[in-house]
């Protein structure tokens, strides 16, 4: 199958972080993210703020899966829940292979005020519009690293 007619997913969660990660802990995380989704096609956007993470990846369904599940173990983390995971037409953020951005706390809190309106905790099959709005206005309007 080309690449290009690999079904796609998304998914979306969110954390809270164990410890205060300083910047050459965050660039050593998303240097070797980066090196990883690039060699599995995989891309999307992490915002870190609060001592809490939320992160868009998208993928091909086996790729995703295979990294989830070691992100749900990875211990700079830990209440990692599902907000989001379904097949998606394209993707949101196609050219990041890791987006990495630190939200002014303000903006980060009305992002994951969404996260309530999930129908049920751990997998909502549509995230809330609103959610997906304010991400997608946030990678547009904020100095994003890629
Ligand atoms: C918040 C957070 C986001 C992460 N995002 C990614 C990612 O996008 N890609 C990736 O390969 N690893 C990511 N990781 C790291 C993985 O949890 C894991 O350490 C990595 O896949 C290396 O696994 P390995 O030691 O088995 O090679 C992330 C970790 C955290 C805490």
């Amino acid at each position: 199958m080309p690449a290009s007619s690999v079904p796609l997913f998304r998914l979306v969660y969110h954390s809270q972080a164990t410890h205060l990660l300083r910047p050459a802990a965050l660039t050593a995380l998303l240097e070797k993210a980066r090196a990883h989704n690039q060699g599995q096609w995989l891309t999307g956007l992490l915002l870190y703020a609060e001592n809490q993470f939320m992160q868009v990846l998208e993928g091909p369904e086996p790729a995703l899966t295979a990294l989830y599940a070691k992100i749900k173990v990875d211990p700079r983390h830990r209440e990692v829940q599902t907000l989001h995971f379904a097949p998606v037409e394209r993707r949101a953020f196609p050219d990041w292979r890791m987006g990495f951005a630190r939200p002014s706390p303000e903006k980060f809190r009305q992002a994951t005020g969404f996260l309530n309106l999930a129908a049920t905790p751990g997998l909502a099959a549509h995230p809330p519009r609103e959610l997906w709005e304010q991400l997608r206005e946030f990678a547009q309007s904020e100095q994003v690293s890629r």
